[in-house]
């Protein structure tokens, strides 16, 4: 997007761009892990920071959801939380909600946590990503779920949602130009 060649971000191959927008000059994004307590918060919460910082909040909308419903109401889990807390995020305002098979018609990318989470919402498609295909350091893998094991997973998914989420928030500055 915003490089019809690919060429600025060597090493990128046209999957690993977002899709164009809906609506020029805005975007949203929907992003899906399963439970909506542990990654896609994360990642949500620290996307919306970087847009923050880079002017782009009021043009770009980010929302997130869990292919299950267990959790449908709940604020993140208490270990997601403290990460982003101690990292200088808010994760107050969080409640989980569950993923609509509507949503790649509605948002213009849906990004996926693990492939256990892409087959979940029909596979690959236009508007349907792994959300790091985006890692500018190591693109194309999951974010492993961290709900089953210690602290030290949840810093995992931190450090690869944060520069995930600069990568993302660069693309789309870049895309959305400035304010017309
Ligand atoms: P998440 O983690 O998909 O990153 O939110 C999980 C949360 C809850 C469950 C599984 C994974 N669960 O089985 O309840």
């Amino acid at each position: 997007m915003g490089r019809p060649d690919g060429a600025a971000r060597p090493g990128l191959t046209p999957v690993h761009r977002l899709p164009e927008p809906r609506t020029p000059g805005r975007y949203r994004v929907a992003v899906v892990c399963l439970g909506n307590i542990c990654r896609s918060p994360m990642a949500h919460v620290v996307l919306e920071s970087r847009l923050a910082d880079a002017g782009l909040d009021d043009r770009v909308e980010v929302v997130s959801a869990g292919t299950g419903g267990w959790h449908v109401g709940d604020p993140m889990d208490r270990r997601a939380a403290a990460t982003l807390s101690a990292a200088g995020y808010d994760p107050s305002r969080h409640r989980a909600r569950q993923y609509d098979a509507a949503w790649p018609d509605a948002y213009d990318v849906v990004l996926v946590m693990d492939e256990t989470n892409l087959a979940d919402v029909g596979g690959r498609s236009e508007r349907v990503q792994m959300f790091r295909d985006h890692d500018p350091e190591d693109p194309g893998g999951e974010v492993p779920d961290p709900y089953y094991g210690g602290d030290d997973g949840f810093e995992e998914v931190l450090a690869m949602v944060e520069r995930t989420s600069d990568a993302i928030a660069a693309e789309l500055a870049d895309a959305l130009g400035d304010p017309a």
